[in-house]
């Protein structure tokens, strides 16, 4: 998929640059994120919701990678997790661009499906408004955070930052939206990657 071995050979490899990021984007750009829309809609959406609240451009660019794990599950095994088999597409990510971006972009996109749980565990009224797919995948995701653990996460670095995130990622799941394309952002991508 992508020349000389990118995510399909190397699923928990790195990020080599911002092309091939994007060239991941494009090949998966049809795959639905739900029934609503596609996974480029999805991010296209998450990050201009980022935009429109004034979010630094490393929380952009975060809103609009958030989910490049489950492109990695669809590079790699021709299907993303679900809400009935979480593949941890956080984590695996997060790991894949840790090389290509900094702190500030990937710790947001580590932490948005625990801002989840850390979500549902202090407001009830979030619980209730999630999507019936993202409230099937708390349960594999461990369910609401117990107080100690939501206390835990209130205090790490990137909390706000991924409690922001959550709030986008929620959003953007909206049919027909009108949104800037994937490559009004490969300028704040480059001006953020590291290589
Ligand atoms: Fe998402």
């Amino acid at each position: 998929m992508v020349e000389g071995g990118g995510p399909v050979n190397a699923p928990d490899g790195q990020a080599a640059s911002v092309d091939e990021v994007l060239e991941l984007y494009r090949t998966c750009a049809d795959d639905r994120y739900d029934e609503d829309v596609t996974q480029l809609d999805h991010a296209l959406q998450t990050a201009a919701h980022a935009r429109a609240d004034g979010a630094d451009d490393a929380l952009v660019a975060a809103a609009l990678l958030h989910d490049v794990g489950h492109l990695l599950d669809l590079a790699q095994h021709g299907r993303r997790s679900t809400s009935t088999q979480d593949l941890g597409h956080e984590g695996r990510g997060a790991r894949y661009l840790a090389a290509l971006f900094p702190p500030s972009v990937t710790g947001p996109i580590a932490l948005h499906v625990r801002a989840k749980r850390y979500r549902c565990a202090v407001d009830p009224e979030y619980h209730d408004g999630l999507s019936d797919g993202s409230r099937s995948s708390l349960v594999l995701q461990g369910g609401p955070m117990a107080p100690d653990e939501a206390a835990q996460f209130a205090a790490s670095p990137a909390a706000a930052a991924a409690v922001a995130l959550r709030g986008w990622d929620d959003a953007g799941k909206v049919d027909g939206a009108e949104v800037p394309s994937l490559d009004d952002y490969r300028p704040l991508l480059e001006s953020l990657a590291l290589r």
